[in-house]
């Protein structure tokens, strides 16, 4: 990205290392070539030929980069999601319904394909992938399609079967991650149309996507994702929601019914936010364990994905998510004295399931942490700790969690 300064022009691989000396950028899209004067920038094809075009203007407030009193970005960032959560779901809310004006949803393509499509795919790395995971839940629960979750990586060098008429959407906070550029340029490539649900406009997932629905968190500073996965699980939600509309797999009173309770969610997390001291009590009983493991079913399975990454990537504990019923199947030889298991459980049908789940780690020695709903009486007397979160339907659990 190309900064127009005042006497300096400037080069950088993303919007906010610019923001505090210049608003004015050019994108530079591939193959292109930019040189920079103190006075002036010219841009050439890879051919040498003259690109003549204006500078995007970029709005990003300068405060929203910096560290706003917190002490580290990635704090801050947490305490953004309430109003992440919110920016991403307002504009959307439209009466009873969801709006999709910027993806252009409405478009008769996208309407009558989404409609028939016979299959959702979704690609993404890291976090993303993680939201995917949860996305992959939210599409059969409210549109009862088949999903199928990839990471970028591997899809792009493994050669993979689809049909052109199945549902393509990508994700990625920055919307520059090279595996998942390329996985949506194979899919373009075979004549499939890409919804990308990304956090940068502008930015070349953005700009090379057939539709685009954003993540309206903000820049994100940390290297470690907060607030931009739960803006993409919101992201997912709404499309889940709308596709089972369009599907006539959910009915009005439930749909709105949903969408109720999706709008309590920013409130909710600030709740949750406002109450850190008992978090950072915990955390100071049990920083010291040599490993934290992670485990629920479901919607919770998911977020434990993402849950055991954070831990690795600012903790440096070695840390692991298991789907709770694959624990019996080995992991669970893992477990020791030494070990935090944190189970996320908020699928309510599968309560007795998670409870012997906890017994067999208890056994082996585990200190057990359990995440619920508030009001639910029914770990108190089987994990060590448990942490509650405001009521929601259940697979509304990974917002909070
Ligand atoms: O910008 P992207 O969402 O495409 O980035 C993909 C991953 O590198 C990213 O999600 C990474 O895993 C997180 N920042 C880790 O917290």
């Amino acid at each position: 990205i190309v900064g127009l300064g005042k006497g300096e022009n400037l080069l950088a691989s993303d919007v906010p290392a610019l923001l505090a000396h210049s608003r004015e950028v050019y994108f530079l899209e591939d193959r292109e070539l930019a040189v920079l004067f103190r006075d002036h920038v010219d841009l050439y094809t890879d051919q040498g030929e003259r690109i003549i075009r204006d500078p995007s203007h970029v709005d990003w407030d300068i405060e929203a980069a910096e560290k706003g009193g917190y002490p580290h970005f990635m704090l801050k960032e947490i305490h953004e999601q309430p109003k992440a959560l919110s920016d991403t779901l307002r504009p959307r809310l439209a009466g009873h319904d969801i709006n999709f004006d910027e993806i252009n949803f409405d478009a008769a393509w996208a309407v009558s394909a989404w409609a028939s499509a016979p299959r959702v795919l979704i690609t993404a790395c890291g976090t993303a992938w993680h939201a995917a995971m949860v996305g992959k839940y939210a599409f059969e629960y409210f549109a009862r399609i088949p999903v199928e979750v990839d990471i970028a990586s591997e899809y792009r060098y493994r050669n993979p079967v689809f049909n052109a008429g199945d549902i393509f959407i990508v994700v990625s906070q920055s919307g520059e991650t090279a595996d998942t550029l390329a996985a949506m340029r194979l899919i373009k490539k075979g004549g499939g149309r890409v919804l990308a649900v990304t956090n940068v406009v502008g930015s070349t997932l953005a700009r090379e996507a057939d539709l685009v629905l954003y993540t309206w968190a903000g820049p994100e500073i940390a290297v470690a994702s907060t607030k931009a996965f739960t803006t993409q699980l919101m992201c997912l939600y709404l499309l889940a929601l709308k596709l089972g509309k369009l599907r006539s797999q959910i009915s009005d009173d439930d749909f709105s019914r949903y969408l109720d309770a999706l709008e309590t969610v920013p409130g909710k997390a600030e709740q949750i936010l406002s109450n850190t001291g008992m978090i950072q009590r915990f955390a100071s009983r049990q920083f010291s364990k040599g490993k934290v493991f992670f485990m629920g079913r479901q919607f919770d399975y998911a977020l434990g994905l993402e849950s055991a990454l954070k831990l690795k990537e600012i903790n440096y504990t070695h840390s692991e998510s298991f789907a709770a019923g694959e624990l019996k199947h080995g992991p669970i030889a893992l477990v020791d004295t030494d070990t935090l298991v944190v189970t996320i459980a908020t699928q309510r049908n599968l309560f007795d399931k998670i409870i012997s789940n906890i017994r067999e780690v208890k056994s082996r020695g585990a200190s057990t942490l359990v995440i619920t709903w508030q009001g639910e009486e029914a770990f108190s007397s089987v994990a060590d700790e448990v942490f509650t979160i405001p009521d929601a339907p259940d697979c509304f659990s990974p917002l909070l969690a």
